[in-house]
């Protein structure tokens, strides 16, 4: 058994025991507004985030830096992204067998203390020099991108940050949107990508990856 299907055994067993207590998505991103309008709500979700999040950190990392290529760098993602997203493997919007799985032995206040703790962890520092690959990818990022995920990158509450993410990831990310596979679902996207083109995905991903 590889080791996906061992942690999927252990998310099962997960399960039993927590509290998987959920009033929906709105219930979620209203305890984010609350920590956003409080400190001393905002410092115990962290707390707690810290601690929720110790089956997540096999893969998300210790402080949101993904520990294999192909998984998704948290550290300072958007809270309400992160959310939004558990909510898209919980409806089925979003598809990876496992992330949907797991996703459902998280209560409203687990979703978003581990939220809260990743999104408040220190941004990756750059990976990537400026290469000739990232040499056009500025130029496209401007033109294509910078609408929604804003110019440095950074996202905001309804679009992703994008600065220092991984690099294997982004790339499968941007194919999935170009070649409409269904993992995910989103027409916006898939324009842009068409737009940009096969041929600069590469280039894109490179600039993406030297920001911080
Ligand atoms: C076995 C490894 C693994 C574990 C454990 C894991 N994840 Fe993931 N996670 C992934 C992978 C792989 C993806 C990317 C899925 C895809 O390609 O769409 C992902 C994607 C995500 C995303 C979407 C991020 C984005 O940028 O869109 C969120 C949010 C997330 N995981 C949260 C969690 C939380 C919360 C936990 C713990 C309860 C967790 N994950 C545990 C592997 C893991
Ligand atoms: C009209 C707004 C819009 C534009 C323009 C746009 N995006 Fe997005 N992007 C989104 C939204 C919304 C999502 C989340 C979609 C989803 O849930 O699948 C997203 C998701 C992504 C993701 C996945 C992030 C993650 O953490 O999983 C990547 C990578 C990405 N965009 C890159 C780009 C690039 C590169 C461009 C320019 C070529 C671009 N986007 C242009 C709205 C946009």
């Amino acid at each position: 058994m590889n080791w996906t299907g061992r942690l999927a055994i252990a998310a099962a067993l997960l399960a039993v025991f927590c509290n998987t207590a959920s009033a929906g998505p709105e219930a979620v991103q209203g305890l984010l507004k609350k920590a956003a309008a409080d400190p001393a709500t905002r410092a115990a979700l962290i707390r707690e985030g810290d601690s929720a999040a110790f089956f997540c950190k096999n893969c998300h990392g210790e402080k949101g830096i993904a520990r294999f290529p192909e998984v998704p760098n948290l550290a300072a993602q958007n809270p309400a992204y992160i959310v939004s997203q558990i909510d898209a493997f919980l409806t089925g919007k979003r598809r990876n067998e496992f992330m949907q799985g797991l996703m459902k032995v998280l209560g409203d206040r687990e979703k978003a203390a581990i939220a809260m703790f990743y999104g408040n962890a220190v941004p990756a520092a750059s990976v990537a020099t400026r290469g000739p690959a990232a040499a056009g990818g500025a130029e496209h990022y401007k033109r294509l991108c910078v609408s929604c995920h804003q110019n440095d990158a950074h996202g905001s509450e309804s679009f992703a940050r994008l600065a220092g993410q991984q690099v294997d990831y982004l790339r499968l990310s941007l194919k999935r949107y170009l070649t409409r596979t269904g993992e995910r679902t989103n027409s916006e996207m898939s324009a842009a990508v068409t737009q940009l083109g096969e041929q600069n995905i590469e280039s894109v991903v490179q600039y993406l990856a030297s920001l911080k």
